[in-house]
């Protein structure tokens, strides 16, 4: 087993789980938690963030020139259609970032040319020239990327890509958008675009590959072998549809098989546990157990035969370390005698470090979970954390909740809440008591959002565990997620709803109520 090897070529991480990644339906992050997943990524030694698509709204442009502001290390990108006014929006985000980059796109398969954009193959090379021409007029850096370009015949790839390097791209990235592609079929489609592009020497290519096939990793790694230096990827694979590469899977493939592939990023893989719990809290997207790397089981060995290998030698089924990707074996159970260092060292260990007003709530809440919980354990205090930091820009609160059940009976649920501060009070029956909540809680914010998905899982077991709700609510074509932990499971699965419900509000800065009503 080997770590990164010197004088291995780099390959450049350009990280998009803020702009791709949060496209994924539900994915939507406020800005404080864009903004603390931009500082860990800058922190981890990604080369190059995608912060947003600036003119797609207010708040994801806010969002971009924010991030480009306090940017210590990485490139700041940001997105554009081939469209001037993108460009130009784009353009404006990326101003302030110590290094910037324009990142834009234009279909070039012959199904988005027909359907989408119903313009002829000359029509989109002269896009393609004038667009970039404009970008490079704004900035320095700039990446062109042949939307579809794995269904785009070559030679017109081929065309495209000379003309965009022609006009100052310096990164070309082929996009396997709907992540049709075989390994095969991407290591080929890479090779050949560099050996046809006369001056693709002046470029550097770059993979985006979405799983919908669940080969994004292994297309994007094929990518590398064949010439690429730049995997375009997000944490947890977050994305489009099935996602998009995950990009601790390409980092830790890299690193563990520097023996199959002979190349090296600049990420410094301690942090990827860290990662991606901030950006499932961020996104309120939960990790699957079995998930490679990240996972809660990534490392976890069950079988009998397995353990005893593991205790006679970790080599035996174990192809990397937890500690490698900052997981670290700790067994401390924390109870109501823990007081604030031995919390905040525990934080820490779980690869938390919030700012100062954040821990002082969360210790709180450590306190008042503790005081109905003898033994609060790691995932407790995950569970408490991920809450705590996905409300914490919640506009609607709950205050209070009373439910009352009869068998065969009426349930009804007395509720108050906050709305930007305003007390709210409102008394509703339902068919059992999570639909009087529900019911409930419409009827305050004065909207009816369709119900997606309710689900209801303990943190850990027991019947004194935590109950972790998850609401998905769809409305005007928007879907949003939400997440509470709690030992009552009604008072979660009220604050899960409240949850989705304020995240559908955060893009459009809408009034709290009613303002998404229909
Ligand atoms: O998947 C895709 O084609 C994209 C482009 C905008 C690069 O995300
Ligand atoms: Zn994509």
């Amino acid at each position: 087993m080997t770590t990164d090897t010197p004088n291995t070529d780099k390959v450049f991480i350009f990280d998009t789980t803020l702009r791709d990644g949060e496209q994924s339906p539900g994915a939507t992050m406020t800005l404080e938690e864009k903004l603390q997943v931009a500082e860990i990524l800058d922190t981890m030694g990604v080369d190059i963030i995608e912060a947003g698509f600036p003119i797609a709204s207010n708040g994801d442009f806010e969002a971009v020139a924010t991030i480009a502001k306090r940017a210590k290390n990485a490139v700041i990108a940001g997105l554009a259609r081939a469209i001037s006014a993108d460009i130009d929006r784009a353009g404006e985000a990326v101003r302030h970032a110590r290094r910037g980059r324009i990142h834009t796109f234009v279909s070039t398969s012959p199904i988005h040319l027909a359907h989408q954009m119903k313009k002829s193959e000359d029509e989109v090379l002269e896009i393609v020239t004038k667009t970039v021409t404009q970008a490079r007029n704004l900035i320095d850096d700039v990446e062109w990327s042949g939307m579809d370009a794995t269904r785009t015949p070559i030679e017109f790839l081929a065309r495209c890509t000379e003309a965009a390097i022609k006009a100052g791209a310096t990164t070309i990235n082929v996009p396997d958008t709907v992540g049709y592609s075989t390994p095969e079929d991407y290591y080929q489609l890479i090779k050949q675009l560099i050996e046809m592009v006369p001056n693709s020497d002046q470029a550097i290519f770059s993979t985006h590959c979405h799983n919908d096939l669940g080969m994004a990793v292994a297309n994007s790694l094929a990518g590398v072998r064949a010439g690429a230096r730049q995997v375009e990827c997000t944490i947890n694979g977050l994305g489009e549809r099935a996602g998009n590469a995950a990009l601790e899977e390409v980092v830790m493939a890299i690193r563990t098989r520097a023996d199959a592939l002979p190349y090296h990023t600049d990420i410094e893989t301690t942090h990827l546990s860290r990662a991606s719990k901030v950006v499932a809290a961020a996104a309120n997207f939960p990790v699957q157990y079995n998930k490679a790397i990240v996972g809660k089981n990534a490392f976890a060995h069950e079988s009998g035969i397995h353990q005893d290998g593991m205790l006679k030698n970790a080599s035996t089924y174990e192809i990397m370390t937890p500690e490698s990707v900052g997981i670290k074996s700790t067994s401390l159970v924390m109870g109501k005698h823990s007081g604030r260092h031995a919390f905040k060292q525990k934080l820490l260990d779980l690869g938390y470090d919030l700012a100062d007003n954040q821990f002082q709530e969360t210790f709180q809440r450590f306190k008042d979970l503790a005081d109905r919980k003898k033994n609060v354990y790691d995932d407790d205090i995950i569970a408490l954390v991920d809450d705590e930091i996905g409300s914490a820009a919640d506009r609607i609160k709950l205050v209070d909740m009373s439910v009352t059940s009869k068998t065969g009976g009426i349930h009804r649920c007395e509720l108050k809440v906050s709305v930007d501060g305003a007390p709210v009070e409102v008394a509703f029956d339902g068919t059992g008591s999570v639909d009087a909540i529900f019911n409930a809680i419409k009827a305050a914010v004065g909207a009816d959002p369709h119900l997606v998905l309710y689900a209801v899982d303990g943190v850990t077991g027991g019947t004194d565990a935590q109950a972790n709700a998850h609401v998905r609510l769809e409305m005007n074509g928007r879907i949003s997620s939400g997440n509470a932990a709690e030992p009552d499971t009604l008072m979660a699965s009220a604050r899960a709803y409240l949850n989705a419900y304020n995240r559908l509000l955060v893009e459009r800065g809408a009034p709290a109520q009613g303002a998404l009503a229909g």
